[in-house]
């Protein structure tokens, strides 16, 4: 296998730039070094190191809707945005709801071979809401399937989500529950406020998720049992998982980029790109949201990459799809809102993009230490230079970024998968 030498970077941007060797897949060596025969040499010039990101969110469209995103693209997309694994959501068509397909969608990801294409399994038969899935069948599957989901839909029935996460437990798997409690979000469109009100759209409200939450702290407490709490987007929520995490509840949760930057502004537009489910909310809840990722609250940011159709984002509102691109944008995003903030410094960074989010997926192999003996999976950042955003330039097929053209700092310069090159400035290595 191909040795690669980093030459110049600064781990975790902390002190003088390094030398970092990789062979066969793993760090071999730290220091002021030579540069083997036959390496391969990219020049960091002090540009930061840190361990490949980790997404534990991302719709990746395949099987069903290969005509805005596919296993291959969505891989592309993300190793370009600095990733080594992600997360893909069950709430395909057919629905990843059983061994076959989630052992096909894990051996896609392999034959692309940029990131870990992990499936998530669903965990109600269709998403129905009515029936567990064989969870303990999936996470024995050739996939092992480490995180259970609904997503796209709350797991509602305070029964079946307990049963779920009674089984979670013995299994050692993590339920990531989309928190939106249905009877209160019907025909919703935007954040139930001023906004919303002024433009005459169905609100939706902060209870529907933080009831949601609530309960399920309390439904894990009782069982014991790990919960996950995705894309949350509300200060109440923030201060329910402080509450949750005091008491000893094994509660982790995730805030995904747009709900950090964007706000329910933006919604005066009237542009669908901007949909998304939960909405956009206001900047006291973005505010409150960036101080819970940076105090431990919240644990983690993940994407919610939802690649959509223009035929289902660019037509009226009520009837647009949910759901933003976010692969390529994340890191860039978190650099503006937490690092240029003073929120997170580059080890931060590495906490809430890898580290913790490998933990909760429970991948032994990602989020590890930049250190000799360590897997190579790794992600170069240029903290200083700024980009501008082009939908169209991604790699994903569809194009809906809320981000369209907007200057951004922070660029991703190359990502390792186990010492292998995936993504090189700004294009996929061959
Ligand atoms: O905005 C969203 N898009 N929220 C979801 O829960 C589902 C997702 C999708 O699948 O498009
Ligand atoms: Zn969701
Ligand atoms: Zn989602």
């Amino acid at each position: 296998m191909k040795t690669v030498l980093i030459k110049g970077a600064r781990p975790y941007g902390e002190g003088d730039p390094v030398d970092v060797l990789v062979e066969d897949g793993v760090i071999t060596d730290i220091g002021a070094l030579d540069t083997p025969e036959d390496a391969e040499v990219i020049e960091a010039g002090g540009q930061v190191l840190l361990p490949g990101f980790v997404d534990l969110h991302t719709h990746l469209r395949e099987p069903g809707r290969e005509d805005t995103e596919t296993i291959a693209t969505g891989s592309a997309a993300a190793a370009l945005g600095g990733y080594t694994a992600v997360f893909a959501m069950a709430n395909t068509d057919p629905v990843a709801d059983n061994a076959v397909i989630v052992d096909h969608v894990w051996r896609r990801g392999q034959e692309a071979g940029l990131v870990d294409v992990h499936p998530v399994g669903a965990v109600t038969v269709g998403l129905k809401g009515e029936k567990l899935a064989e969870l303990g069948t999936m996470a024995k599957s050739e996939a092992r399937v480490k995180v259970f989901s609904d997503d796209g839909l709350c797991v509602a029935d305070p029964l079946l989500m307990r049963r779920a996460l009674e089984y979670s437990t013995a299994l050692g798997v993590v339920i990531a529950q989309h928190a939106e409690e249905p009877r209160l979000t019907v025909g919703a469109q935007a954040h139930e406020g001023e906004q919303a009100a002024r433009l005459g759209y169905t609100g939706w409200p902060a209870s529907a998720e933080e009831s949601i939450v609530a309960r399920d702290c309390l439904l894990a407490e009782h069982a014991n049992a790990r919960l996950h709490v995705c894309h949350v987007s509300t200060a109440g929520t923030a201060d329910i998982l402080k509450w949750a995490k005091e008491r000893g509840t094994k509660v982790s949760a995730e805030v995904t980029p747009h709900h950090l930057l964007l706000t329910d502004e933006r919604l005066a537009t009237y542009d669908p790109v901007n949909k998304v489910n939960p909405p956009l909310r206001t900047g006291s809840d973005a505010e409150k949201l960036r101080a819970a990722l940076a105090e431990g609250v919240i644990d983690c940011v993940a994407t919610d990459h939802a690649p959509h159709a223009v035929q289902d984002k660019d037509c009226e509102w009520s009837s647009a799809r949910p759901g933003m691109l976010g692969l390529q944008t994340a890191l860039s995003i978190v650099v503006e809102t937490m690092v240029r903030t003073g929120l997170l410094d580059w080890r931060g960074v590495a906490r809430v993009m890898s580290e913790r989010p490998a933990e909760i997926g429970n991948l032994s192999d990602h989020g590890r230490p930049i250190e000799v003996g360590e897997p190579a999976n790794l992600t170069l950042v240029d903290p200083d230079t700024e980009w501008t955003v082009r939908g169209a330039e991604l790699a994903s097929i569809a194009a809906n970024t809320p981000y369209e053209g907007m200057r951004l700092p922070g660029v991703v310069t190359a990502t390792l998968l186990r010492g292998r090159i995936t993504a090189r400035e700004g294009k996929i290595a061959s």
